[in-house]
């Protein structure tokens, strides 16, 4: 019993030496995460309102256009895409957005 045991063991030995596929590491470059949007009063709550759907690079990549319009972009958000933001911050928002990304 004891050499069927040994002969079991022997016969397995050269599955041992077989190549075994170890984990690589590779390296990743993830993309720059800085928020793109400039300081103001109301940024932080355009960051705490505005980035839970899409990145600030929404935001940054609108060209300058008047508070009247940035209003209607904030109503959108809030009617259409349903982005649970209050009646304050969304005038905060709107002041931000005129300020920093204005234009008459
Ligand atoms: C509930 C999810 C959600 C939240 C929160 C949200 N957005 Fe959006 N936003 C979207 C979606 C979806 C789109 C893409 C719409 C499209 O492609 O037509 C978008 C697109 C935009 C655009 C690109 C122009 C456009 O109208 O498509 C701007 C600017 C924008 N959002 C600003 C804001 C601002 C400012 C806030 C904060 C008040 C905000 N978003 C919060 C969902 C959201």
């Amino acid at each position: 019993m004891r050499a069927f045991a040994w002969l079991l063991l022997l016969a397995g030995a050269p599955a041992w030496g077989a190549p075994v596929a170890l984990p690589r590491s590779v390296n990743v470059t993830l993309p720059d995460s800085s928020i793109n949007l400039p300081d103001g009063p109301g940024r932080d709550v355009v960051l705490y309102n505005c980035l839970a759907c899409h990145s600030a690079d929404f935001i940054a990549q609108q060209p300058l256009q008047p508070a009247s319009v940035w209003e209607a972009e904030v109503t959108k958000m809030r009617k259409i895409m349903k982005a649970p933001v209050s009646d304050a911050d969304a005038k905060t928002i709107v002041a931000y957005l005129a300020a920093v990304k204005g234009a008459r």
